[in-house]
Order: C-alpha cells, then sequence, then structure tokens
C-alpha cells in the first residue's frame, strides 16, 4: 500500500522530480515519506512523519542534491509511523539505501540472522532486512545488480524495490513480486514507480515489470533480469494511456470532488468498452455451471448490484462473495465448470490477487473487471475488460464504482441475449436507455448537490446514520454507508430494508437519522412499510425517491428528488447524490476526503 518512485536524469536534480511524484502517489499511503538521492558519490537522506507536504515543511527536500534517487510514502504495515521506520532504509555502512511496497514475511528469521552476522538493525520495519542482506553481498564482491539478484533469493513474500548504491551512483535496481512497479522509459532519464501516475509527465513509455523480474535503469539505459536463473529479458515499452492533466485536481478542492463529477463522462466511456470482449467474458459466463462475482469493498457492491442485474435480464444465477473470505466459503468447490468474474478498480487488491491465483490452480475461467490496463489482475485473468473511466485518485472508489455497475449491466445484457432471455427489441431498448445515462448522472449531480450540502450540515454531528435500501439498491445502501464511514468517520450501518425489523430497529429513537433509497421499482411499496415502522419510532428520515413521490415525500423529514429511471440502472444514479452527502460532511467536518486515515487507495496486503 507504500507507494515508491525512482528517478535518474541524465542533466540536473532528481528531488524536485521524486517530490511531484510522491505527490501524485500520496492516495497510496500517507503516514510518513521519504527521499534519498546520491550527490557526489553520497547517500543523502530526508525523512519524516506525515503527509508529504508536512515532512517537506521539516526536511525540505528539494534540499537533496544529486541526478539520481528514490522516494517512498508509507502507509505501515509492520513498525508503528516514525522517522525511524520511514523509508528509505539503509544498511550498516549507509551506503545502500531501499524503499519498499509489499510485505516481507520471513523478515524476522532474517533479521534474527543479520544481527547474528553482527549487523544493526535499526528500524521496525520489515523492509530494513533488505537493505543488510543486499550489503551482505556487496561485501563478498559482487557489484549492486548481482548482490541484489542474490538477496532477493533469501526473501519471501511480496515486495516492489528500488534499491540504490552510493558505490554505483548511476543504477537503480529495481524488483518485483506481487507489488506493482512500472519503469518509465524517457528521454531525459529513466523512472519506475509503483503507478505510472508519478513519471506520466515525462515520459509516455512504460514496461510493467512482472513477478520475479529485477531491473535496473541508468539515465541512459534499462536492463530487466529473470530472478529465477539470472537471464537477461528483452523487453520494449508500450504508450502510458494516462495523460498529464487527467490527474491533476481541475478547478476542485478535492479528487473525490473531481472524480464525482467526472461521472458522466466516465459512464460514456464504459458504455463504449468494445462489444468484442462484452461477448468474450459474456461466453464463458453463459455456458459455466457456477458464476461467482468477486470483489473487496466498493467493488464487493458492484458485485452485489450485479448479481440482481444478471439474474433480472438473463436469468443467470451469480454468487457475489467478498474477496477475502472467498477461498475459505468457495475455494473447495472450484472446478473447469466455474467461472468467477473478478472486479478490482487497481487490479492490484491482494485478495483479489490470491483468489485469482487459486482459481487458475482449480482450472476454472478467471474473467476480470478493473480500470488499470497493466495491472495484476490482468495477467492473471484468461479475459478482462479494462473500465477507462481514467485514474481515481481519491482513496474513496466513486467513478470506478458507477463506471463497474454499468459493465455488469452491459455484460448481462449481452448473456440475455446469448441465453434468449431478451430478444433483439429488449436488447436494443436496454441499450437506449443505457446510452441516456451519462445525460442522466450529469442532471442528477447537478440537480441534488444543493440537497446534498443540506443533509450534510444536518447529518454531520450524529454519532450514527442508518442506510436502508430493497432489491438492487440494498448495495446501494452498502455503498452509501462505506462513502460515509470512510471519509466522514461517522459510524453508519446499512440493511436490506427487510431486514430493518429483525434487529437494527432496536436502535432507533428520537431523531435517529435513516436514509431510504426508494426508487419507483417493484419493492417501493413495500419499503413504504418500512419507512413507517421507522417513522413510528421517532427515526428522522431522510428519502431519495422520484420527484412525483407525492407518498413518500410527505412521510419523510428530508426529501432529495430523482428522476425517474429503468429499475436496474437506479444504483448508478442514486449513489451519486450518497457520495456528494459523505464528501460534504467530511468537508464540513474538516477533515480529508481524499485521504482517510489509515485507509489506502489499493490494498497489496491480505
Ligand atoms: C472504498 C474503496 C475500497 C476499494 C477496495 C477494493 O471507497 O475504495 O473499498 O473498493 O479496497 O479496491 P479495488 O477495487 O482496487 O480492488
Amino acid at each position: 500500500m507504500c507507494r515508491i518512485f525512482a528517478a535518474c536524469l541524465k542533466d540536473g536534480k532528481v528531488s524536485p522530480i521524486l517530490k511531484t511524484g510522491l505527490k501524485r502517489l500520496e492516495y497510496g499511503g500517507y503516514d510518513s515519506a521519504g527521499m534519498a538521492t546520491i550527490d557526489n558519490g553520497n547517500l543523502e537522506i530526508k525523512k519524516g512523519v506525515g503527509k508529504i507536504d508536512e515532512v517537506d515543511r521539516i526536511v525540505n527536500f528539494e534540499s537533496l542534491n544529486g541526478n539520481i534517487g528514490i522516494a517512498h510514502n508509507r502507509w505501515a504495515t509492520h513498525g508503528y509511523p516514525s522517522i525511524t521506520n520511514a523509508h528509505p532504509l539503509t544498511d550498516c555502512t549507509g551506503e545502500i539505501a531501499v524503499v519498499h511496497n509489499g510485505v516481507i514475511e520471513n523478515f524476522l528469521e532474517l533479521k534474527e540472522e543479520l544481527i547474528k552476522n553482527g549487523h544493526e538493525i535499526k528500524s521496525r520495519t520489515d523492509t530494513e532486512v533488505v537493505a543488510h542482506l543486499v550489503e551482505e553481498e556487496v561485501k563478498k564482491g559482487n557489484d549492486l545488480v548481482k548482490a541484489c539478484l542474490k538477496a532477493i533469493k533469501r526473501v519471501e513474500g511480496s515486495y516492489a524495490l528500488a534499491i540504490i548504491y552510493s558505490k554505483e551512483p548511476d543504477k537503480i535496481v529495481l524488483i518485483r513480486k506481487e507489488s506493482p512497479l512500472y519503469l518509465g522509459i524517457g528521454k531525459d532519464g529513466n523512472f519506475a514507480s509503483s503507478d505510472p501516475v508519478a513519471f506520466v509527465d515525462k515520459t509516455n513509455l512504460m514496461i510493467p515489470l512482472e513477478d520475479y523480474e529485477l531491473a535496473v535503469i541508468t539515465p541512459y539505459y534499462y536492463k530487466i533480469y529473470s530472478i529465477k536463473d539470472e537471464k537477461e529479458i528483452l523487453r520494449n515499452p508500450v504508450e502510458i494511456d494516462i495523460k498529464p492533466q487527467m490527474i491533476e485536481k481541475g478547478g476542485y478542492p478535492h479528487y473525490m470532488l473531481k472524480e464525482i463529477f467526472e461521472q458522466p463522462i466516465s459512464l460514456y466511456y464504459a458504455i463504449n468498452v468494445q462489444r468484442l470482449y462484452l461477448n468474450a467474458i459474456a461466453e464463458p459466463m453463459s455456458r459455466s455451471k457456477v458464476n461467482f462475482l468477486i470483489g473487496a469493498g466498493t467493488s464487493y457492491h458492484s458485485c452485489l448490484a450485479g448479481s440482481y442485474m444478471y439474474s433480472k435480464i438473463s436469468g443467470l444465477a451469480t454468487i457475489p462473495v467478498v474477496a477475502s473470505e472467498f477461498i475459505q466459503q468457495y475455494g473447495n468447490t472450484l472446478d473447469p465448470d466455474t467461472s468467477l468474474l473478478l472486479v478490482s478498480q487497481s487490479g492490484e487488491t491482494a485478495d483479489v490477487l490470491k483468489v485469482a491465483s487459486y482459481a487458475r490452480m482449480k482450472a476454472s475461467t478467471v474473467m476480470s473487471i478493473t480500470n488499470v490496463v497493466s495491472s495484476t489482475i490482468t495477467r492473471l485473468s484468461r479475459l478482462y475488460l479494462v473500465q477507462q473511466a481514467g485514474p481515481e485518485i481519491g482513496v474513496a472508489a466513486t467513478k470506478t464504482y458507477t463506471s463497474q455497475l454499468l459493465i455488469h449491466l452491459l455484460l448481462a445484457l449481452e448473456i440475455g441475449k446469448k441465453r434468449e432471455k431478451i430478444n433483439e427489441n429488449e436488447y436494443n431498448e436496454y441499450y437506449t436507455k443505457i446510452r441516456s445515462i451519462p445525460k442522466a448522472a450529469e442532471f442528477v449531480l447537478k440537480s441534488t448537490d444543493q440537497k446534498a450540502k443540506q443533509a450534510a450540515e444536518m447529518l454531520k454531528d450524529y454519532t450514527h446514520i442508518f442506510y436502508l435500501g430493497r432489491g438492487i439498491n440494498t448495495a446501494t445502501a452498502f455503498e452509501g454507508r462505506l462513502k460515509m464511514l470512510e471519509i466522514a468517520y461517522i459510524p453508519s450501518s446499512a440493511f436490506s430494508a427487510g431486514e430493518s425489523k429483525h434487529g437494527p430497529i432496536a436502535l432507533i429513537e428520537k431523531n435517529t437519522p435513516v436514509i431510504f433509497i426508494a426508487p419507483k421499482d417493484e419493492s417501493r411499496k413495500v419499503i413504504l412499510g418500512n419507512i413507517m415502522e421507522i417513522k413510528s419510532r421517532g427515526g428522522k428520515i431522510i428519502t431519495l425517491g422520484t420527484n412525483d413521490d407525492r407518498e413518500l415525500k410527505e412521510v419523510s423529514d428530508f426529501y432529495i428528488d430523482m428522476p425517474e429511471a429503468d429499475e436496474l440502472i437506479t444504483p448508478i444514479l442514486y449513489i451519486l447524490p450518497l457520495q456528494l452527502i459523505a464528501y460534504y460532511t467530511a468537508v464540513l467536518k474538516g477533515l480529508d476526503p481524499d485521504k482517510p486515515r489509515n485507509l489506502a487507495k489499493s490494498v497489496t496486503v491480505e
């Protein structure tokens, strides 16, 4: 969950470039930050605890000289956030520096061995052992590349590593296993990062590293080696599909707000995913005996909503499961007749990747939906679809959620056609409705923005909020709740409204806020009953319903008008005001919605 960035320039000072890159990577971790450069053969390090700007104010990263360096944003896994535990971490001589994203599983064992051999381990991190293992190898006379190739064979776990050595001041070694790592091949120098957004303004060419690969970059060339047999691998760069302007805030105060308002565009791109790929995924899903939909957090919620779409449009039963539970709950049932559709915005969520590898072992069909073209999930999947939502920098998923929902809907249509559950006319009618989604989303964002601000003002001081929905909008309730609790830190619960009287209703007191998602669909009548049950116990009723629903308006204390829409499209539209409410609540509480505490954009550890 940390992020790393490395750069070596033909000419000029590297520290300002590293700092800009770190800021772009801040979504991945922000409890400490650090940078190391080599200046005139000396290793110089600056690091500290806090967000990059806070650390920078104290250490002034740009005071580091030198044309080569590595940098790191930390999201602590081993060792609390402290200066000592912040990366870069060094060996005993202070000549080797390492930054790392991942988890080194056998670090305790390695640490014990290194201490016995006379090394002094200063931090409580799992990473520092790598610097000392490389030190051992250079002491034996190996050059940096050879030393790293030998050292890494001792390491178990996941890693994206960047390593520099002051005695070989023109080289950076990069090593990858199970954590994302990309080389950036530029005219003025070469780069490497956990995410190409760090160097997208410096080059439009990149090379994704694969597991068990080690690369070395200098200002003038790059080389890639297989860790297993130490042979060189030849690989050409590919073009990066991100434009620099896509990663700026575009005048919005936060990425999250920008990304919420980008949804009409990201939905438009989702509609235009290639039919060829939709068809290719629809094919095994239509044929398989069992279909699972798997994701974590928000991506799981899209699977939950998706399961209603597959059932209603294509008569296909799909089982939505959270990735971290999948292997224990269903692992034993997998066989070649099973299909898994994995959904992961980043394509790097460790729990999801683990399911992919496991299912491959069982010869099941692994397919995925992701927003990151060259992410690990694409390499583990037999087929994958790219959402094309553009980079999502805010930690809380917004535009990628609605684009996932739309892709489920498109897939459901293809499957419906294949299984002859819908005819050509119905298929075309659905497509007409789907094409109107970006405009409808734009309308909803504009028309509910003010109301969302008022709702946030009303909700900000509550200590608990309920979200209730029925049918497909159970997923909307779950997702609205997740947004509120993760960025505004208000404990919130979500249930299918039918469940409310099976327990949750015990918590309703005078003025307990309950948000109902109540479009005009087949559950509209029953949800009214659920609203009345809560109202009669004093609950404060906040409803999202259609603008002509007088009955609902009358029983609600606060009402957000929504346009009429097809039932299966409502989750895409109804989540929009809930995202805005969570955003404005966080801002009113003085919180930074782009960087919720303890969270990282992609969770690359189990
Ligand atoms: C919540 C959020 C997370 C992610 C989850 C999975 O706003 O962003 O719950 O949805 O960590 O991430 P991906 O989709 O990258 O696998």
